[in-house]
């Protein structure tokens, strides 16, 4: 018996990284899972390899027709939809000053307009079963802490944070749950340019209290918890799966002082 045994999800970015890892253990829990991303080669090997309880679907969450069309053909495999998540994320640098608006734009895109279309459909489909259900937002620590070259990404995520919000509060009389997770550092290929920085996963490891980075899994088995009857009061919320690395907040310097235990001044 699985605890998503009977649910049919949809998961956007489904062929790599955090997707794959989510639909993997949707599909061990006992879901049945639409599998979409652009790339339509490896969203259509991935689901080959997982079973007849994934079926791919080849589509760009950032258009409109094609989004309608992922939740129509999803219900037309799987007769409901009961969990969307909206997951398909980009990144890219580039300090404002030289920042080239198509660029900019094609972030956001992908990592808000993105996010806005799958709640959209995903909610409409949902309202009309009349029987709830949950949408998770893949947000990012980024959506309330600022990184130098990333003004697209944060900007876009914190947009995803508060979309949440706004849907959580538009959508509880139906009886749907809307949450985000924000991830911390993990290892995906989204990430691998950045790991190949010297020096970047020791400081990424060096601020994480849990001391390591994370893994695609770790943000699959959140996802697990805000699709399933486990979270049926949680709604309109930012779950960081980081390690802790957001309590991080003041310079590293001041983490110092730890090892200088002083007691409080008598006066
Ligand atoms: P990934 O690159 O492994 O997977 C992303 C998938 O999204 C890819 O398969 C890609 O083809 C697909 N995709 C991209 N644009 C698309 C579009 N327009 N339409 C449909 N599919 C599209 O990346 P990862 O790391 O699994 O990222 C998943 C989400 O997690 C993203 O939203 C990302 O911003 C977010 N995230 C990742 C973190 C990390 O450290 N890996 C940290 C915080 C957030």
């Amino acid at each position: 018996m699985g605890v998503l045994d009977g649910k049919v999800a949809l998961i956007t970015g489904a062929a790599s990284g955090i997707g794959l890892a989510t639909t993997q253990l949707f599909v061990e829990e006992g879901a049945q899972v639409a599998m979409v991303d652009r790339n339509a080669d490896l969203v259509n090997e991935t689901a080959r390899e997982i079973g007849s309880s994934a079926m791919a679907i080849s589509g760009d969450v950032t258009n409109e027709d094609d989004v309608a069309a992922m939740v129509a053909t999803c219900v037309e495999r799987f007769g409901r939809l009961d969990i969307g998540y909206n997951n398909a994320g980009i990144a890219g640098t580039a300090p404002i000053h030289d920042h080239e608006l198509g660029h900019f734009q094609h972030v956001i895109d992908v990592c808000l307009t993105g996010v806005f279309l799958g709640l959209k459909h995903q909610s409409k489909q949902l309202i009309a079963q009349g029987e709830g259900g949950s949408l998770i937002n893949t947000a990012s620590i980024n959506a309330t802490q600022a990184t130098k070259g990333l003004s697209a990404y944060c900007s876009a995520k914190a947009g995803v944070a508060m979309l949440t919000k706004v849907s959580a509060l538009e959508l509880g009389e139906y009886n749907i749950r809307v949450n985000a997770i924000g991830p911390g550092h993990t290892e995906t290929p989204l990430t691998a340019r950045a790991r190949d920085v010297d020096g970047f996963d020791e400081a990424m490891i060096g601020a994480t209290p849990l001391g390591r980075l994370g893994l695609p899994n770790d943000i699959a088995q959140m996802a697990l918890f805000l699709a399933s009857d486990a979270s049926p009061w949680v709604s309109g919320q930012l779950m960081y799966v980081d390690g802790g690395i957001t309590v991080n907040e003041l310079p590293p310097g001041f983490n110092l002082l730890e090892a200088q235990p002083r007691q409080p001044r008598a006066d």
